[in-house]
């Protein structure tokens, strides 16, 4: 079945392109983070929730094995023509294309701000399932003092406190390595997590 989120992102995807599309419209210290978490990573990693691509290319420029996945075709069609040479699926983040325990990294670049918080679970215990032990999960999402819903442009999106979406890892086997929140004058306060795959005995 189709979601309305990507019904949603398809009808704008040309305008996302063009305002999100590339990595000069990523904030310089955001570029910084995502390749500190990169020069620590092992192994394939997937951007999760690709979008047109940017990410996944920047993560493969860094000489990672990284491929995309978005459940937006227009997008995968985009990333497609624009870096032929890495791979693009249409897919979903509750069910990636990759054997349990494969990937040394999944990049989730607010591609789960959309989710409602009673599904959020769905996406991140498939990505602790697709991550070797030991493997790292970089979040970024909107940061608020309490879990809420706001108007995107897109389509609503919630908004997070570090703590609570803490929790939400913790309960499918992840340990928060890392967090960082950004909070810069005229735009919403933004944030980002590592979390590692912690090997229950
Ligand atoms: C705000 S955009 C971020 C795109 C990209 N990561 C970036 O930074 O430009 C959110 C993306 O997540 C994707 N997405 C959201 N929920 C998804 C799901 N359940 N399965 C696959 N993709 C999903 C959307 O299609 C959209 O491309």
């Amino acid at each position: 079945m189709i979601s309305a989120v990507s019904v949603a992102y398809s009808r704008r995807a040309q305008e996302y392109i063009d305002l999100f599309g590339t990595m000069s419209a990523v904030h310089p210290s955001d570029r910084q983070l995502v390749a500190t978490w990169a020069g620590g990573i092992d192994g394939q990693v997937i951007d999760a929730g690709c979008g047109p691509g940017q990410w996944t290319n920047f993560l493969a420029g860094l000489g990672l094995a990284a491929r995309g996945v978005d459940q937006v075709p227009e997008f995968i069609e985009r990333a497609r023509h624009e870096y032929p040479h890495l791979r693009f699926d249409v897919g979903t983040l509750e069910s990636l294309d990759c054997g349990t325990g494969t990937l040394g990294g999944v990049l989730s670049w607010y591609s789960l701000i959309h989710h409602e918080p009673d599904t959020i679970r769905v996406p991140l215990a498939e990505f602790h399932r697709a991550l070797a032990p030991g493997g790292t999960l970089l979040v970024g999402f909107f940061e608020g003092p309490v879990v809420e819903q706001f108007d995107h442009a897109v389509i609503p999106a919630y908004r997070w406190p570090v703590e609570a979406l803490n929790t939400q890892l913790q309960a499918v086997g992840f340990e928060v390595v890392e967090s960082h929140v950004r909070k810069t004058a005229g735009q919403r306060p933004q944030a980002a997590l590592v979390a590692r795959r912690v090997d229950r005995r």
